[in-house]
């Protein structure tokens, strides 16, 4: 399919509440994944929402294999969830940096729940249940935000804790 250039930080379509996709047969959807998927992979993401493609739809997209951009990750086979929606968030936390395609070059660093239970559609519609830990979770939050117009910023304990990753010691040598 394509390559579709990333909105910025900034676009107000990012800030709008995603529509849940009830028509698993379409081929709109078909194509917006396909994309989703192409453009995850050229900006090197570990995740992408739909809304960062300009589609305000309930879609994200997950994947890590041996990503430069965060080279101590798990992997994670590619994972497509619809209409997503977490179900129980644990109390214990974590606190870690976080980037995002559409704060291209930025880190800040996020707490999220350690490990949460969540619902979601297949590309074919059927709904299951599964749980996610560490940085799987992280990324499923993240995600989630973007269908509900929050990016991660919005989530920053602190601003001392944000930056350019050319700038921020912590990713002097972290990255390529
Ligand atoms: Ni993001």
């Amino acid at each position: 399919m394509a390559v579709i250039t990333v909105l910025k930080m900034g676009d107000p379509r990012l800030q709008l509440q995603a529509e849940k996709i009830s028509d698993f047969e379409s081929d709109s959807l078909r194509d917006n994944i396909a994309d989703m998927i192409d453009t995850m992979r050229q900006y090197h993401g570990v995740g992408l929402a739909a809304p960062q493609i300009g589609i305000a739809k309930q879609i994200i997209i997950l994947e890590v294999d041996n990503n430069p951009r965060y080279p101590d990750a798990d992997t994670i086979e590619l994972e497509i969830l619809i209409n997503p929606k977490i179900i129980q968030f644990s109390q214990q936390k974590d606190l870690a940096w976080e980037g995002c395609l559409s704060l291209p070059g930025m880190r800040g660093k996020v707490e999220r729940s350690r490990e949460i239970t969540y619902q979601a559609n297949t590309e074919t519609g059927q709904s299951y249940t599964a749980t996610a830990q560490g940085f799987h979770a992280r990324v499923i939050q993240h995600e989630i935000d973007h269908l509900n117009g929050i990016l991660y910023p919005q989530r920053l304990t602190t601003l001392n804790e944000f930056g350019f990753e050319d700038s921020l010691p912590e990713f002097q040598q972290a990255l390529i």
